[in-house]
């Protein structure tokens, strides 16, 4: 927030999923690594780009894997690309490993007896970084094309939260209205929509009213489908929409993403408004295009300003 603040009072835009991704990552490193990747430097760039990298070639159309006699030739030079990826991945997290063990080696002995043994995993690293911030860059994006639902979210966080603090984790319970925003962001652009196993459910007619409709008063009311079931839930129980999957190989994260995702957005509404700029405008919005991949972001990076619409007590110099 006083990244943004900065900007703002400087009047330059921002990179919105650049940012995201600073702070998803960092949350997750820090939580794995006790490590922040929110700025640059060789770790955290390194981080990034690489998840980033991996998220992309997943989703790439390998014609080796579909044609058999074609299995054995690298025709598109695929492998050549994983494997020079995992390599990168593999030495960076080495590195880190390296890195922590020096540490602890430094510090006094007996300090760190509750230290568990280094378990640095690529894979919660990709799943917890992209996708979480490609919900929030959806929600934002949506947000902008939609002035009328960002005034109504805007109007609860002020009553719930007044306006002299920032909001905080402890908010999200009475932000039903972000609630309902972050659900409908996953229904038109679930973040990994490949490995749902009906794609395209949440734009399916047969099970939504106006399905192309960016309409989050929708999970405002009783499930859609089955009137007694209570409003839809994201963890799985309601299949109509299944961000996260379902069952035992759902995603173990969805817990800690639905606590990042509503303060996340709420925060970054309560104190700004966004203004497009020029490259990420089309007619009266943003440009709403996907780019392949196993998670599915934006085409072109969503570039604003944010202008200050409110400015805590916090960061008030
Ligand atoms: C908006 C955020 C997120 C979305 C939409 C999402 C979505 C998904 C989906 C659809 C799956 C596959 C489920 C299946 O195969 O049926 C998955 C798996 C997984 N996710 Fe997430 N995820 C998110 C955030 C996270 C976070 C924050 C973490 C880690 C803290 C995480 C860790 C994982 C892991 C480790 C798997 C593999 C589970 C397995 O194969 O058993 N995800 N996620």
């Amino acid at each position: 927030m006083e990244f943004l603040l900065n900007k703002s009072k400087a009047g330059k835009s921002v990179n919105v999923i650049q940012e995201l991704l600073k702070l998803t990552n960092s949350i997750i490193s820090q939580m794995m690594l006790s490590m922040r990747c929110s700025g640059s430097g060789n770790s955290a760039d390194g981080v990034r780009t690489l998840v980033r990298e991996v998220t992309e070639i997943f989703g790439e159309f390998n014609i080796s894997d579909i044609i058999w006699f074609c299995k054995n030739w690298d025709l598109q030079g695929f492998r050549k690309r994983f494997e020079d990826i995992h390599r990168r991945y593999d030495a960076l997290l080495e590195r880190i490993i390296r890195d922590r063990e020096e540490v602890r080696k430094s510090k006094k002995k007996g300090r760190n007896e509750c230290d568990q043994g280094e378990n640095v995993d690529e894979d919660i690293l990709t799943a917890a970084t992209d996708t979480t911030a490609i919900a929030l860059e959806w929600a934002l994006a949506e947000l902008i094309n939609h002035p009328e639902v960002l005034k109504i979210a805007q109007e609860e966080i002020d009553q719930v939260v007044g306006k002299s603090r920032l909001v905080e984790e402890s908010d999200s319970p009475r932000l039903q209205y972000i609630h309902a925003i972050i659900k409908e962001t996953f229904r038109l652009h679930p973040p990994i929509p490949m490995i749902s196993r009906k794609s395209a459910i949440g734009r399916d007619p047969k099970v939504w009213a106006d399905p192309l409709e960016f309409q989050p008063e929708r999970f405002l009311i009783s499930d859609e489908v089955d009137n007694n079931s209570g409003p839809i839930d994201v963890r799985g129980l309601h299949y109509q929409l299944l961000p996260f999957g379902t069952g035992r190989r759902g995603c173990p994260g969805a817990s800690l993403a639905m606590q990042e995702l509503p303060t996340s957005l709420a925060a970054m509404i309560q104190c700004f408004d966004w203004k497009p700029a020029a490259t990420s405008k089309t007619g009266d919005g943003v440009d709403m295009s996907e780019r392949p991949g196993l998670t599915a972001p934006r085409a072109k990076d969503l570039e604003c300003f944010p202008v200050a619409r409110f400015t805590p007590t916090l960061f008030e110099t």
